[in-house]
């Protein structure tokens, strides 16, 4: 966290089953009631809040729109489906709504590792040393493409940290060593990372240009495995679209009713695929 990600001052870390564990269970280990959660999402964020039968509230970036009466917020920096960065002013401001208002931040960084067009920062780099209220999650199922061994970690304010583990560690969710071991060889490395944000770069300057020449238009995607984009139709008819060229997208709905002109497109397919479908939509 430090060397990496800029973190400083006092926090903790600590290993989970997959970040998607911390991400079903914060609300509840929190017990927060009323959570705060981006328009366009990855779904667990409306599912964990469901499980622990908390309200939830869809809201965009800006936190002068949000209500102040919660328990929680998620941002997730880069976003899983529009590969949206939160620039240093946007990321200032959460933190000081947060300290302002005495709500946890809990910034899902899972996609922070593969920098696209932006360079996307923690919050506990941003937070420069004051870490009270502040929770980043990272994961090795992105970073290192380790998703079977459920390898993640959360780290941020140490008493929330603490809280977390006393209460997981009930509920069984200890992590195996050999995986935390790992782990830290995988963590201890960094050229396996570049290489592969280089692959999703190339992927996506592939497929960019060949979107924008159809008539799509590709929003935000800075960073992350997503291409987010529209040719302002249904979702589905864009998916039933690419799925007469035998190709697979996601409706933009699957992450919010915002997202219903929108596909989301993976950049994990292999390169030869990804440059097959290139050629497939240009035909
Ligand atoms: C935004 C986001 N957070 C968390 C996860 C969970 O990943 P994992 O549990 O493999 O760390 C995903 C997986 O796709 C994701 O897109």
């Amino acid at each position: 966290m430090r060397n990496r990600l800029g973190a400083s001052g006092e926090f903790d870390v600590l290993p989970t089953v997959g970040s998607k564990e911390m991400v079903a269970l914060l609300p509840t280990l929190l017990e927060a009631k009323r959570i705060l959660i981006p328009k366009v999402a990855y779904p667990t964020y409306l599912v964990s809040a469901i499980f622990g039968r908390a309200e939830v509230i869809e809201v965009d970036l800006d936190p002068g729109n949000w209500p102040k009466d919660v328990d929680l917020v998620w941002i997730n920096n880069p976003s899983n489906p529009t590969g949206r960065v939160h620039t240093q002013a946007e990321l200032n401001a959460v933190i000081k709504w947060s300290r302002t208002h005495k709500v946890v931040i809990a910034s899902d960084e899972c996609y922070l590792p593969f920098p696209d067009s932006d360079e996307s920062e923690s919050i506990l780099k941003r937070a420069a040393g004051e870490n009270v209220g502040f929770l980043a999650l990272h994961s090795l199922s992105k970073r290192s493409n380790l998703a079977g061994y459920r390898a993640a970690f959360v780290a941020g304010d140490t008493q929330l940290v603490k809280r977390l583990l006393e209460i997981r560690k009930h509920l069984g969710m200890m992590m195996p060593l050999p995986v935390q071991r790992a782990m830290t060889v995988a963590l201890q490395d960094e050229s396996h990372v570049e290489r592969q944000a280089d692959i999703y770069r190339n992927r996506r300057r592939i497929l960019v240009p060949a979107l924008i020449s159809l008539g799509f238009r590709v929003e935000y995607s800075q960073a992350g495995l997503y291409i987010w984009c529209t040719r302002n139709q249904s979702d589905w008819e864009t998916v039933a679209w690419f799925a007469n060229r035998g190709i697979l997208v996601t409706p933009g709905s699957f992450y919010g009713s915002a997202g219903s002109e929108f596909v989301r497109i993976a950049l994990t397919a292999t390169d030869s695929q990804i440059a097959e479908v290139a050629q497939r939509i240009s035909a």
